[in-house]
């Protein structure tokens, strides 16, 4: 077994509860950047060389470590590089066992079947029905000393996932009673109470899960086509970019928008603003081309002539809002 575990635990009691048996092998994920296609390759590769074949991959950390263990774990069996299955339904084997412990609550990322990651040419997910995990174990504990900043960037990641889903064309009756029950958890935690004690992370990991299952058959939307050009060129991060797009996206989310900024106060959260000024023509060109690229987002958030009412110049004029 290959335990793969986000590089903050270093040094940290939680090594002491991983069951390290035989040749058993833990690895240190470095998330300083979110996943690469070329650090899946890397890992992926190191097993082969020193193993030839491994019996699974448990990943132990926030999203970017359930993301690489997930394309580790396909990695171990498809041939080629995971740029090559960047996009959807392009994995055609099942990678070896994996299993996914979050440590952050939020992305959604121990049931999606999804493994986001950066390459070289988009960031685009390696979207295939062998993605998901083969089992995950959640422990709210794991999230307890999460610092409040990164909590709330992650959390408002499950919070947009639901207003995209509910509001999306692809809602169904299976999203939707997803997406409503992460929906009144986040409410919960974020506007109603006014502290944060054990019961919020039981609660924020349910709605991470919750709302995880909710994308699985609908999509995202507006705020993550958006935060992934920026996340592509600039390398904001995730939770924090989502938060940065969605807080100007009053035009096609506008109760959800007027919601998170009341969270935003509640929480005192500050989002940077003006991260896109003194770009150039040919960078703000980088970051609409990766955004249009994600076709299924932009049907899923304004229905089927969605090209005609994006534009490329209204993109534009977004992203120079941000
Ligand atoms: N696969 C999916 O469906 C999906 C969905 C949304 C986002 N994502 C991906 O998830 C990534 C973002 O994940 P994230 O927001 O969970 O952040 P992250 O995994 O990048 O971690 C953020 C920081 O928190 C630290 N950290 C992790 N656990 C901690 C703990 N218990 N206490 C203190 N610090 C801890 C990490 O070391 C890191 O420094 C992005 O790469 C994004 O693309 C994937
Ligand atoms: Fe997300």
């Amino acid at each position: 077994m290959i335990f793969l575990v986000d590089h903050f635990f270093e040094g940290k009691e939680l090594l002491n509860r991983i069951p390290i048996r035989g040749k058993d092998k833990l690895i240190f994920a470095d998330v300083t950047y979110e996943p690469k296609t070329t650090y899946v390759d890397k890992i992926a590769q190191s097993l082969k060389d020193e193993f030839g074949k491994v019996s699974g991959v448990i990943g132990i950390g926030g999203g970017s470590t359930l993301d690489l263990a997930k394309g580790v774990s396909l990695m171990m069996n498809n041939p080629g590089s995971s740029a090559d299955y960047q996009g959807w339904d392009l994995v055609k084997v099942p990678g070896v066992y994996k299993a996914g412990i979050p440590t952050l609550s939020g992305t959604g990322a121990e049931v999606s079947r999804t493994t986001v990651l950066t390459g070289p040419t988009r960031k685009l997910g390696m979207n295939s029905d062998f993605t998901p995990f083969d089992q995950i174990v959640l422990d709210p504990q794991l999230t307890a000393n999460v610092p409040a900043n990164q909590r709330f960037y992650t959390g408002m990641d499950c919070y947009i996932h639901c207003i995209e889903s509910l509001q999306g064309t692809y809602l169904n009756e299976f999203s939707k009673s997803y997406g409503e029950k992460a929906l009144q958890l986040c409410q919960k935690i974020f506007v109603e109470k006014d502290h944060w004690d054990d019961e919020s992370d039981e609660q924020l990991m349910m709605a991470s899960y919750a709302g995880g299952m909710s994308i699985a058959y609908s999509q995202v939307g507006v705020a993550h086509a958006v935060s992934y050009g920026l996340s592509y060129l600039l390398g904001t991060k995730h939770g924090i970019g989502n938060c940065i797009v969605f807080d100007k996206l009053e035009e096609f989310y506008p109760a959800g928008v007027e919601e998170f900024k009341k969270m935003i106060e509640k929480n005192k959260i500050d989002i940077p603003q003006n991260i896109t000024a003194g770009l150039s023509d040919d960078d703000f060109d980088k970051m609409i081309n990766v955004s249009l690229g994600m076709k299924p987002l932009w049907e899923n958030a304004l229905g089927k002539s969605w090209e005609k009412q994006m534009t490329r110049d209204k993109l534009r004029k977004l992203y120079e809002r941000l």
